[in-house]
């Protein structure tokens, strides 16, 4: 088959997905529903007035269609009041919720039905750069990375985010907050000044360090099981040159060994990221493909100096160029369209085993014989731990910074609902070949937030915090009005 793979490398970093940093701010919910009562005359005059409430579920669509909440409900807010008044009103009459801001967390322990609601966060989506010592940008919890990264730049500033444009900012950070510039900055949860959060009885109150330190470790890893949160205050690190060295890669099948073993190999310097994906040209062929996407936030000569060992590989395409740090995620947007079924699947691991990946391409090309499936793809995610590393482990929920080097993922994506076995199939099957060599003591998700599938135990997403955090569930949320992410109640 004829593959012209400089179009490929374009059409590539115009489609493949980067897709850390899905999630939704956080989640809330009461443990049982009542009967469905008068929503709009009872909750509506407490609302502010640009909040409206529906009962359409097209009123917060979706990023997947998998096993997706369906609430007969959906509130949209516009104050950080409206949340509260929400809240509270859901709480005292016993109906079950879900905070939602860009909407990609895919897990599937969500337990939202036809009397529950949706807390849609969207238009809490202000962003305000604070120009102090140290700058900040506070940011409302229904903004999305793009408006982050817009605001920033417009005050000559990086601010460490996901790499979806079109996710929640703070639901990304909430997980753990994994992106391009951790290397660094250092996570997100490392970048969080204080926040606002609704708390189980409704009120706002502010976390940070200071005021309430078991809950603003809980929230730094855990953040949906504890409250949700409104707004948050996150470091800026002013910068002259903010643009990146980014694009594609493309090699034959052949180089697959020798790629992961470069990486492997590869030193993760602060202002390098790397993703291997194993992806697909799309319609009409869906020629399998394996592409490599470096990341480096210097000049291009660094940048060609850091990644040689993998440039030197001998890449049938290559579409590396600078970018204007606006533009530094736009290789996923394409990636950002709401709606299909995006069952996904992913691994932490702390090394990259060529025969296992030579295992992952044979079970993909096989997979992808399907083109109703040969949109979905396979990737793994390298970030630079050298500024995460230098904060200790204790200092936030999130559990794997020491241990977890890569993270991977299988992204299915697909229309029909008749091939969520296949998919399924297939994405455990991955997740298998990936934990039976990840060098990690226990299995473990990067990020519970934006890899876990939902099946996973408690510890593979919480790690050795298991308890403490149970703990504190007991504290702050003993009627576990916030459990429908990976409930700890
Ligand atoms: C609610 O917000 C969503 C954006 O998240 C928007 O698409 C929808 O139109 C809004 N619905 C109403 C009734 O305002
Ligand atoms: C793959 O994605 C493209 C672009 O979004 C879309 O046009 C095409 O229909 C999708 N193919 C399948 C099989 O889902
Ligand atoms: C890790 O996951 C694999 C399946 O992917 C399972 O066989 C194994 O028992 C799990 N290990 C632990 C320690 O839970």
């Amino acid at each position: 088959m004829f593959v012209n793979f400089r179009i490929l490398a374009l059409r590539f970093i115009a489609v493949l997905p980067s897709l850390f940093g899905l999630g939704n701010a956080s989640m809330g919910a009461s443990r049982h529903s009542r009967q469905p009562v008068d929503i709009d005359s009872g909750l509506g005059p407490l609302l502010s007035k640009s909040a409206s409430i529906s009962h359409s579920s097209s009123a917060a669509p979706r990023w997947s269609d998998f096993d997706a909440p369906k609430p007969g409900t959906v509130v949209n807010v516009s104050t950080e009041k409206d949340v509260v008044e929400t809240v509270k009103y859901c709480v005292a009459h016993g109906i079950t919720f879900l905070a939602q801001s860009g909407a990609h967390g895919w897990a599937t322990t969500f337990r939202i039905g036809q009397r529950d609601v949706t807390i849609n966060l969207r238009g809490l989506n202000s962003v305000t750069f604070n120009n102090e010592a140290q700058p900040t940008l506070t940011v409302g919890g229904g903004s999305i990375i793009s408006e982050v990264i817009a605001v920033a730049d417009a005050n000559g500033a990086h601010v460490p985010t996901g790499n979806c444009n079109c996710v929640g900012t703070l639901g990304a950070i909430l997980g753990g907050g994994v992106g391009h510039l951790m290397g660094l900055y250092g996570l997100g949860v490392d970048n969080l000044v204080t926040l606002n959060l609704v708390n189980a009885e409704g009120q706002l109150v502010t976390v940070d360090a200071t005021q309430d330190p078991d809950l603003w470790w809980a929230v730094r890893g855990a953040g949906p099981n504890f409250g949700i949160v409104t707004s948050a205050t996150l470091k800026a690190y002013p910068r002259a040159d903010r643009s990146v060295w980014t694009g594609s890669l493309i090699f034959t099948e052949d180089k697959i060994e020798q790629i992961v073993s470069t990486i492997n190999g590869l030193e993760l310097l602060a202002p390098m990221s790397i993703f291997l994906y194993f992806a697909t040209s799309g319609a009409p062929d869906y020629t399998p493909t394996v592409i490599v996407a470096p990341f480096y936030a210097g000049s291009t000569a660094d940048a060609e100096a850091a990644f040689a060992s993998i440039l030197d590989i001998g890449p049938v395409a290559n579409s590396m160029q600078r970018y204007p740090y606006t533009q530094a995620n736009f290789a996923n947007d394409a990636l950002c369209g709401k709606g299909g079924r995006k069952p996904s699947y992913g691994s932490g691991l702390s090394q990259m085993v060529p025969a296992t990946w030579r295992s992952i391409w044979n079970e993909y090309v096989e997979y992808v014989k399907n083109p109703a499936v040969g949109n979905s793809s396979v990737f793994v995610e390298c970030y630079s731990f050298e500024t995460a590393k230098k904060v200790p482990d204790s200092s936030s929920s999130y559990p794997f910074r020491s241990t977890v080097k890569y993270t991977t993922l299988v992204n299915n994506w697909y229309t029909d609902a008749s091939l969520d076995p296949v998919a399924e199939a297939f994405g455990t099957k991955v997740r298998d070949l990936w934990r039976s060599t990840d060098g990690l003591a226990q299995n473990s998700t990067y990020v519970f937030l934006e890899f876990a599938f939902g099946d996973e135990p408690l510890g593979t997403v919480y790690g050795e915090n298991v308890v403490k955090l149970q703990d504190l569930k007991r504290k702050y949320d003993p009627r576990g009005r916030f459990d429908q992410w990976f409930p700890l109640t």
